[in-house]
């Protein structure tokens, strides 16, 4: 019984010492019978440390450390470039179906939008008139010989005028879209002779694509019939900007992608196959509509041909350049 008794007592007075625990706030630091971590013999950052010579806590790591994960040793993989600094033309990755899909659904959320769905450079952007500089397409020779490395620069550095997508697109991604966009090339450059594995009829595919052809050839003289006549330096500045030409040409004589139009007019031009002209009228036309025609020494063949625009717009721009070396 006595027994039973001092048990009933210890845990009733346990119970009370609970009790006190709860309830009340108090501003005095807690009363700990361990520690833990709480106080530690460290340095907070930006502390001051007279120990060191230059009195900071903070040390710069050893030189040549590399933070975890980012050793990125691999050039081709992660610069697309060789040892020799050259783009290289594989793609570092095995080409499954998997990985061309997310090529595919990369491609169609980041590039999609200017470069058009078949990699045409027809996007949404680039024809709703917007005032874009044009995206080029991926299905001229040029772009069919650029080396796989050379894409997936783009996307890591951005190109000329087009920005960096480093920031959204991861590595093994970008190389996806590589991938895809190498598949969007051959669908659109299969010899008809590799076609016939295909269970398509060729004469019949033909048939649609001149009945698209005119359609939208219909289109576009619709909209020229339509469209103003009028050549004057004034709509030849509103082209400019609407074509978004100053993005590459600059209108205060620096040089920029391409030369600038500042005392262009009846210059003397150089090209790059050591013949060279004097820029009049005709030659600045055919600079506008078939600017691959001659390329300035100094400069790329970059400038996508202008050719969708009437006679007076291309006039109208001439016009404005030529104002531009009038004093
Ligand atoms: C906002 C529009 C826009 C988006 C989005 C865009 N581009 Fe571009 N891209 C351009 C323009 C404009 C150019 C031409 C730039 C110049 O010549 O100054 C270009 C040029 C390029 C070129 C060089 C082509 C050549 O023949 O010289 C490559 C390659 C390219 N883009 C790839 C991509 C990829 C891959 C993506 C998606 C990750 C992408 N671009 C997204 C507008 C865009
Ligand atoms: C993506 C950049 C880019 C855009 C946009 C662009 N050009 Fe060009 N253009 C160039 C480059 C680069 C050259 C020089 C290489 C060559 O001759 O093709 C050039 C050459 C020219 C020339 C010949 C210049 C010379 O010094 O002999 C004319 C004229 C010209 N462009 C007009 C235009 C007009 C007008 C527009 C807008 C409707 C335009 N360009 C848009 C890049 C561009």
């Amino acid at each position: 019984m006595k027994f039973a008794f001092t048990h009933i007592s210890a845990i009733l007075l346990l119970s009370l010492l609970l009790f006190s625990c709860r309830g009340q706030k108090t501003d005095q630091p807690p009363v700990r019978t361990h520690f833990n971590m709480n106080f530690q013999e460290r340095f907070n950052s930006q502390q001051e440390n007279r120990f060191f010579e230059d009195g900071m806590a903070m040390r710069a790591p050893v030189e040549g450390t590399v933070a975890r994960g980012l050793l990125r040793h691999d050039t081709a993989l992660f610069e697309g470039v060789d040892d020799a600094g050259d783009y290289i033309s594989e793609i570092p990755f095995d080409l499954t179906r998997d990985f061309l899909y997310r090529g595919k659904e990369r491609y169609d959320i980041f590039c999609q939008a200017c470069h058009g769905a078949t990699g045409d450079g027809q996007g949404i952007i680039m024809t709703g008139g917007y005032g874009y500089v044009p995206a080029p397409t991926f299905h001229r020779t040029e772009s069919r010989d650029m080396p796989a490395g050379e894409f997936y620069s783009a996307i890591a550095n951005g190109i000329r005028t087009m920005p960096s997508y480093a920031t959204q697109i991861k590595v093994e991604d970008r190389w996806a879209i590589v991938a895809y966009i190498r598949a969007l090339q051959r669908s659109q450059n299969v010899p008809e002779s590799e076609m016939e594995i295909f269970d398509v009829d060729l004469a019949q595919l033909l048939d649609e694509h001149m009945v698209e052809m005119a359609r939208l050839e219909a289109l576009a003289e619709a909209r020229a019939a339509g469209a103003s006549d009028e050549v004057s330096v004034t709509r030849g500045e509103q082209l400019v900007v609407r074509n978004a030409c100053q993005a590459c040409h600059s209108l205060d004589g620096r040089d920029g992608v391409g030369p600038t139009f500042v005392g262009l007019y009846q210059s003397e031009r150089n090209f790059t196959d050591g013949t060279s002209a004097i820029a009049d009228e005709e030659y600045l036309i055919e600079s506008i509509v078939e600017p691959g025609a001659k390329i300035v020494e100094g400069y790329q063949n970059v400038m996508v041909p202008y050719d969708f625009l009437s006679e007076s717009e291309v006039q109208s721009l001439v016009e404005y350049i030529k104002s531009l070396s009038e004093e």
